[in-house]
């Protein structure tokens, strides 16, 4: 599950970190374990457990996933703190593989108006935790907050000092959502190649859809050499979100033409995970989202039916089944054609009609359609065998 290849991506999912974030989400440290049990059995190479210093139940939800997981690395957050660090410290004491996660903001907004802080200040105080975190754990993790909105040289020079104090992974996270793709890929693809010990540490991603563009983003990034994707299920977390992770990983696998990046997702897994995490957090998926949105692989207008039955590939990326769902489904409407008609019909029954008798049932499920009513096939069936 580690990344040895050079072109693997380490997924860091923080559903449970990120993702809990998302207003009104208040995840037990039971519903943390079922996830975090299914995230492992996916293939995610990084489960971010939680936040422990917010609270009692956050820190008893770190401790018990990472009692629970085994071949994950799991990850507690921390502000560049050293109560922070204790919490994440102790949180992680049983997890065979524990990585901790520092954070500290960069932009001048940010360091100005919220932290009080100089940026020498800053840059002091994140070497001071990334060495502090090391005394306890060999996999620590730094995120400069608001990366995309930073000054270009700070940025360097923060990235630059925390991997010399020994952070393993650096993450580059737009906090806000603020960035474009082009200019967020040529942003990783110039902080690898100006900071001078880059290679000592993997770089990785955080984006927010604040503008719709978390996923493109993250790609951008990794087009650009970035190594870890961090993103969450159904991309839930603050505001808009993050990044979701089936997209990412369908992204890089479908387009595997464009990138030679791979990541060690069992994407058949994917849509009960999306479900899972669903239910447990009471955040529907829209219809019309992405890889698993009920409607992803639902299709109702006639000539995108006709084209389905003859070829799949005329209308679908990717198939249902390589993210878990059972099937194409074939919607009967208003937009519904002869063809896929005859098909929902006869693929269920196996009887053969008589032609005329399916043709004035075909009209009269259209004149229904049209008002906005939905035969069931059984009704349909009826109105057949009477003729
Ligand atoms: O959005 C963010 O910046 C984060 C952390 C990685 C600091 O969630
Ligand atoms: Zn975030």
């Amino acid at each position: 599950m580690s990344t040895v290849q050079q072109n693997a991506v380490t997924i860091f999912d923080t559903t449970l970190r990120d993702g809990e974030q998302s207003p009104g989400v208040a995840l037990s440290p039971a519903d943390k374990v079922v996830i975090a049990q299914q995230l492992e059995a996916m293939g995610v190479d990084v489960i971010e457990a939680g936040f422990p210093i917010s609270s009692t139940g956050e820190a008893a939800g770190v401790s018990a996933v990472a009692k629970s997981v085994r071949e994950s690395v799991v990850c507690a957050f921390a502000r560049a703190h050293q109560a922070d660090i204790t919490a994440a410290v102790q949180a992680l004491k049983k997890a065979i593989r524990p990585r901790i996660h520092l954070f500290i903001a960069t932009s001048e907004l940010h360091m100005r108006h919220k932290l009080n802080m100089a940026p020498d200040a800053v840059l002091d105080r994140a070497v001071w935790a990334v060495k502090e975190a090391r005394r306890w754990c060999d996999d620590v993790e730094f995120s400069a907050e608001d990366a995309t909105r930073s000054d270009f040289d700070f940025l360097c020079r923060i990235t630059e000092a925390v991997i010399k104090a020994g952070a393993t992974t650096v993450n580059i996270p737009d906090t806000v959502g603020y960035a474009i793709p082009d200019q967020f890929g040529a942003l990783i693809g110039r902080l690898r190649t100006t900071v001078s010990n880059a290679d000592q540490a993997i770089f990785s991603v955080h984006c927010h859809d604040d503008l719709g563009m978390a996923t493109a983003n993250s790609i951008a990034a990794v087009a650009n050499g970035a190594r870890q994707v961090e993103c969450t299920i159904n991309g839930i977390g603050e505001r808009a979100g993050n990044a979701a992770l089936e997209e990412v990983v369908m992204a890089l696998r479908t387009r595997s033409d464009s990138f030679s990046a791979t990541t060690a997702i069992k994407s058949d897994q994917i849509g009960f995970c999306s479900q899972l995490v669903a239910q447990r957090t009471g955040m529907d998926v829209a219809a019309n989202k992405a890889v698993v949105g009920r409607n992803a692989f639902a299709h109702e207008s006639g000539i995108h039916q006709d084209g389905l039955l003859k070829n799949s590939n005329t209308y679908e990326i990717m198939t249902p089944e390589s993210v878990g769902w059972q099937g194409t489904r074939m919607v009967m409407g208003k937009h519904s054609g002869r063809r896929a008609f005859q098909d929902w019909l006869g693929r269920m029954e196996s009887v053969s009609f008589d032609e005329m008798c399916l043709e004035g049932a075909f009209e009269r499920f259209k004149a229904m359609a049209d008002q906005g009513m939905h035969p069931t096939r059984d009704e349909v069936l009826g109105w057949v065998d009477r003729g």
